[in-house]
């Protein structure tokens, strides 16, 4: 059955198309819902309105078709204008092991969704309407995953290599867990796959927020909002310019006690190349937290050129309760700002303070290997919202 090759493109410039439309195999997925329905207040009748609404979502899905550079275009919205309004069918609907990349626009609304991106759904690019905007939200913990665990309780897991996505926000939204109390670890973001980049996206959740598992990984622009070990994982990847938010308890004893910690890195051996480097970020929020926690003997993280409020401890970094791993984490800071850096004289002994030499191979894509796969969506040979970032 042949169908009429994208109705938006008409929209872009000529000099754009240099992309490829295929065609899914017919019949389209079955959550495809053209029929939805319209807002009975509108004065105009309901047909005129509902195309008009579709007409705004077409005109958005063409400004990205032209800003990624995509094989395969799958849209999902919750208005019915779109191939479906359900991400997951969508990741579901992309080739398997495809060496070209698939686009899939997720149009503003909350996504209430448990969603994996299996390993053999590789190069998709998820494009959202803003961090906050496009929303996907789930609730599952490691206790009511039944056995799965902490991993398990992922919203979105990202298994596959090439992923990219803009503009999006990922929520685990289970009930904090009170400190102490087992099996309240929430994740909202998984991501195990090799080359995969996050612009502008935010990552909502408190105990284990984001499991950054292994892989190369760019996060840009981003925020991260959590309260314990809320960025954990043996990953190598970059946080560029990105909000780092706490949202652990004030602690009994007021300000002093430490009730979280950003980063908890899980490098095993010196012979891994793994590592969390953060440039230009901030770190901000309520309850105290640590930079990082040992939780791999080797742990590696820097923070280059960042900005501390009064939220990150005195002392910086903690051990995990093991001296032994004094002696092999790599915890460092390069050239921060804010009163949470104003004294680092009250850091833990082992943590390093580096110099600009130390610090430059931690400070950009280079660090990821990612001057390619990392870099912004290109419009005109424009990078776009680069902004100061990069
Ligand atoms: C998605 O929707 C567009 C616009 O209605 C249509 O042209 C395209 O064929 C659909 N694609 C799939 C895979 O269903
Ligand atoms: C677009 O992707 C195709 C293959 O998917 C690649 O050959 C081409 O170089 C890409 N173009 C740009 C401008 O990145
Ligand atoms: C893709 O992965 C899913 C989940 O692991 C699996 O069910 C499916 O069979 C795989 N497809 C192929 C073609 O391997
Ligand atoms: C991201 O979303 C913001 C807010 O909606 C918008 O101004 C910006 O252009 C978007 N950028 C990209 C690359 O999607
Ligand atoms: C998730 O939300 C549902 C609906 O509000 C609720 O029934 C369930 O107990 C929640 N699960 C967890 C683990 O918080
Ligand atoms: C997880 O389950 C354990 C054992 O049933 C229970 O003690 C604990 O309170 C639960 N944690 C949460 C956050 O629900
Ligand atoms: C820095 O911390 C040290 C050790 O706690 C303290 O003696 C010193 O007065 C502090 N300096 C400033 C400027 O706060």
């Amino acid at each position: 059955m042949r169908r009429p090759l994208v109705l938006w493109a008409t929209a872009i410039s000529s000099a754009l198309l240099a992309y490829r439309f295929y065609r899914l195999p017919a019949p389209l997925g079955n959550d495809v819902q053209l029929g939805a329905a319209v807002d009975p207040d509108k004065a105009e009748g309901p047909h005129q309105h509902r195309r008009r609404k579709c007409d705004e979502h077409a005109k958005w899905v063409a400004k990205m078709v032209a800003l990624h550079n995509a094989t395969l275009v799958l849209t999902v919205d919750r208005k019915g204008c779109a191939n479906f309004t359900n991400l997951q069918k969508a990741i579901d609907a992309v080739p398997d092991h495809s060496s070209s990349r698939t686009l899939i626009t997720l149009d503003a609304g909350v996504y209430a969704e448990k969603v994996v991106v299996w390993s053999n759904k590789t190069g998709v690019t998820l494009q959202g309407r803003g961090n906050l905007a496009s929303v996907v939200a789930w609730n599952d913990t490691a206790n009511s995953t039944t056995g799965g665990g902490t991993f398990a309780s992922a919203t979105l897991s990202v298994l596959a290599d090439g992923f990219a996505a803009h503009n999006v926000s990922v929520q685990n939204t289970a009930r904090p867990a009170s400190p102490g109390e087992a099996g309240g670890q929430a994740v909202a973001l998984r991501v195990a796959g090799d080359k995969a980049a996050f612009h502008l996206c935010g990552f909502y959740g408190a105990q284990d927020t984001l499991l950054d598992e292994r892989g190369r990984h760019l996060f840009r622009g981003c925020v991260v909002e959590g309260s314990i070990d809320f960025i954990f994982g043996d990953a190598r990847s970059l946080y560029l310019g990105c909000t780092i938010s706490s949202v652990a308890n004030a602690g009994e004893d007021g300000a002093s006690e430490v009730t979280g910690s950003v980063t908890a890195h899980g490098r095993a051996s010196a012979a891994e190349r793994t590592g969390f480097a953060f440039v230009r970020c901030s770190v901000v929020g309520t309850g105290r937290v640590w930079l990082g926690r040992a939780w791999g003997p080797y742990a590696t993280v820097v923070f280059a050129r960042c900005h501390f409020d009064d939220v990150v401890a005195p002392g910086g970094w903690n051990d995990w309760n093991e001296p032994g791993r004094q002696q092999t984490a790599f915890f460092a800071e390069y050239d921060c700002t804010g009163p949470g850096a104003a004294n680092v004289t009250r850091r833990v002994p082992y943590a390093k303070q580096l110099d600009q030499r130390e610090a430059a191979p931690f400070m950009d894509l280079s660090y990821i290997d990612g001057d390619q796969w990392g870099l912004p969506p290109m419009l005109g040979g424009v990078a776009v919202a680069s902004a100061d970032v990069i």
